[in-house]
């Protein structure tokens, strides 16, 4: 019995240090995948099945250090997808890491491309034409407040991206503008609270966001997550459907402010692509 007290006693004052072990140290660097079917009842047939990977928030040194990014790479290269999005936040504060973060996005595969919009720490940290050059520059569409028709056989769908919402300039009606309404829209918006507004404009089939980092520490079990960030309040983390729009917001791969997650691990996101028609 008493063997059995001490025990539970260890046990119970070990637990908070393995607790922030856990937080500090293992979470931050261990990479999960997250895969969802997304059913939209505008995609065209051809395009069932279809794949995305999402990556998003990088914050790449010091937020995340080449192990983490090189897992990442290697994650979705091994799915195969059809596209890969990059919604934002690849610094934190020095844009000259985006350099040595571009070397590796280079080695990403995906069947019909890879696109990019601009994140909050990108744009406060150095000019848009910074990031969309260097990006354009390495083969990638980097999308601020437009769009573009990706053709795919004989269907097609159209990618939009908003500029950071956070201290910059979105506009929706831009972004949007001259899409036909029976195309299929994905929206690439770093800060998923701006979903009302681009919904507003038109259905948005799939929006895709990062920016709260899934609150880096989340309640287990429970999922709740006390610290909000601004434009990241409504829509935290996860599927979100409103009429007839849907939006994903990933816990994304790095952290700012504290390196810690807790409940809450480094994500790569891969969404397929269902038509509801099929
Ligand atoms: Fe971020």
């Amino acid at each position: 019995m008493f063997t059995r007290r001490k025990s539970l006693k260890l046990l119970l004052a070990a637990a908070p240090i393995a607790a922030c072990a856990n937080a500090f140290i293992i979470e931050p660097k261990t990479l999960s995948i997250t895969r969802r079917d997304i059913w939209l009842k505008s995609l065209p047939p051809a395009l069932d099945g279809f794949t995305i990977a999402q990556l998003t928030d990088f914050h790449f040194k010091p937020g995340t250090d080449d192990k983490l990014v090189e897992d990442t790479i290697t994650a979705v290269n091994a799915e195969n997808v059809d596209l890969i999005a990059l919604t934002g936040d690849y610094v934190t504060d020095e844009s000259e890491v985006l350099y040595p973060l571009l070397d590796y996005f280079k080695q990403l595969k995906a069947q019909h491309g890879i696109f990019a919009t601009l994140g909050n720490h990108d744009g406060w940290s150095a000019p848009r034409t910074f990031y969309k050059r260097r990006f354009e520059n390495a083969g990638i569409p980097f999308l601020i407040n437009q769009n573009t028709k990706l053709e795919i056989g004989n269907s097609s769908l159209v990618i939009a991206g908003t500029d950071y919402v956070w201290d910059g300039y979105p506009d929706a009606q831009q972004t949007l503008k001259g899409i036909h309404k029976d195309a299929t829209v994905l929206a690439l918006v770093h800060e998923p609270d701006y979903f009302d507004d681009m919904r507003a404009v038109r259905r948005i089939d799939l929006q895709l966001s990062g920016h709260t980092h899934g609150g880096q520490c989340r309640v287990p079990f429970i999922g709740y997550a006390p610290v909000k960030v601004r434009y990241g309040e409504k829509y935290v983390y996860g599927h979100f459907a409103k009429d007839s729009s849907q939006l994903f917001v990933s816990r994304g791969i790095g952290t700012s402010g504290l390196r810690v997650r807790f409940a809450c691990p480094p994500e790569l996101v891969i969404l397929t692509l269902r038509s509801s028609k099929t």
